[in-house]
């Protein structure tokens, strides 16, 4: 079970042992049986060069009062197969929780744009300004390898009827962003979504993309279209989503998590949080490309409400060196290394960025003080330029450790000893 004896010395063992009833029913109680969910989104079509970013409303999803302890996902084709990163990259996914009244008939319709949506969605925790990175999960090319475990007896609270307001219920959409390069004449460039090898002249809004935005996703939005080498001809193809939920029924010893997403663009501090989700890198200066000293660095300060940090990931694109967020002293909260892969199969893709690492403190052991600054460092290897990176730090923050939650119930004060035992070590 989640730590309790772990670290303790043999008197603290006899201790437990002679309070073993009660202890039996707490870790019975703490320890919930994981349920697991396979899915698949709606269909979509690709061929060589063609892009989707679409938002899929009313997808499945495990329904009732329970908490989320993980998101995985994976582009696959109609039976099923996984589909590698050099033919559709997933430039990322991402899950939103919505309200949607209960007289509306029509739910399937998708959509470009989430403003498109008349639904009432459910937001993070923050903290970019509204409607920015609210999504519950969400990454991209390093999906199949990043761990998205909450440990116990931590989770996302969903479906709590007392929330939910009146004649409304609680459903999921899902935004894909996946762009299909085989053929591609610069399949780097198609995945950074460079301009020029992409045929538009105005983003998903309906706005005139000027001269001198040079990339990003108001480039490669739904329907746009790659540059493929001269000739090439490849078949379109089905394609979906598969994702896989886990999740505990709710019960009070599941302690809630708030998530955070925390975008190296905030402008933060002393201004209203204006995120711009993507940013560009020069090519270093060739003075520097001998030293290998060609490092892009970009930080932002900004505050965040306190907590105890239990899960943290960093989401970068290729090219990323790894990203780390500090707290107001300096100590490091989490530091997400990516990794690159070295084959030709789904997951280990050469040349692409298949992983994050990933930052599981000891429950208690790293905490955020209610406004302290933060500081957020993303890292990118500028030998060439890139344009449309991504620099977000993604934490799952709880406000109680378990141990202070029973100190609240109304347990017996057997458990307050114990909770003071925890506390020091
Ligand atoms: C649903 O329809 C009923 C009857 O028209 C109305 O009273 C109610 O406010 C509606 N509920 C919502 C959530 O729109
Ligand atoms: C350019 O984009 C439009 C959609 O905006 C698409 O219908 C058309 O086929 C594309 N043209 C080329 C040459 O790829
Ligand atoms: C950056 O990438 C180049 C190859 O494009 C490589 O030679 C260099 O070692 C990398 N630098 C760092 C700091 O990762």
């Amino acid at each position: 079970m989640w730590s309790l004896y772990g670290d303790f010395a043999f008197p603290l063992t006899i201790f437990l042992l002679l309070l073993s009833t009660q202890c039996s029913s707490y870790s019975a109680q703490i320890k919930p049986k994981i349920k697991s969910a396979v899915f698949l989104s709606p269909k979509f079509e690709l061929g060589p060069g063609s892009v989707i970013d679409r938002f899929y409303p009313d997808i499945d999803f495990p329904r009732g009062h329970i908490a989320l302890k993980s998101f995985n996902a994976e582009v696959v084709d109609d039976v099923g197969n996984p589909i590698p990163l050099h033919e559709t990259y997933l430039h990322h996914w991402a899950i939103y929780r919505y309200y949607q009244s209960k007289n509306v008939t029509e739910t399937k319709h998708e959509s470009k744009v989430l403003e498109d949506f008349d639904k009432v969605i459910v937001w993070n925790s923050g903290i970019c300004q509204e409607k920015i990175l609210g999504q519950y999960f969400g990454l991209g090319s390093e999906t199949r390898g990043t761990s998205t475990d909450i440990p116990d007896p931590f989770g996302i609270e969903i479906g709590n009827p007392i929330e939910i307001p009146e004649g409304f219920e609680e459903k999921w959409l899902v935004n894909i962003h996946a762009i299909d390069t085989r053929g591609a004449e610069d399949k780097l460039g198609c995945t950074e979504c460079k301009c020029d090898l992409y045929n538009v002249t105005i983003d998903q809004y309906g706005e005139v993309i000027r001269p001198d935005y040079k990339g990003g996703q108001r480039c490669c939005h739904d329907y746009t279209q790659c540059k493929l080498k001269d000739g090439f001809k490849g078949p379109k193809r089905n394609l979906h989503l598969r994702y896989t939920v886990k999740w505990v029924d709710w019960d009070d010893f599941v302690v809630p998590v708030k998530i955070y997403i925390i975008d190296v663009t905030d402008k933060g501090m002393n201004s209203d949080h204006r995120c711009k989700i993507e940013y560009n890198i020069e090519a270093c200066n060739t003075d520097h490309k001998e030293g290998n000293s060609c490092v892009d660095v970009k930080r932002t300060s900004l505050p965040l409400p306190g907590g105890y940090v239990i899960y943290g990931v960093a989401h970068q694109h290729s090219s990323g060196i790894g990203s780390t967020l500090y707290g107001q002293d300096g100590r490091v909260i989490c530091s997400s290394i990516p990794s690159y892969g070295n084959g030709n199969e789904a997951g280990n893709e050469v040349g692409y960025l298949v992983g994050m690492s990933t930052c599981y403190p000891k429950p208690g052991s790293v905490k955020i003080i209610d406004g302290e600054i933060l500081t957020l460092e993303s890292l990118y290897n500028n030998t060439k330029e890139h344009t449309g990176l991504m620099g977000f730090f993604y934490l799952l923050v709880a406000e109680q450790l378990p141990s202070q939650r029973f100190i609240h119930s109304t347990r017996s004060s057997f458990f307050m000893d114990v909770d003071n035992i925890f506390l020091d070590n």
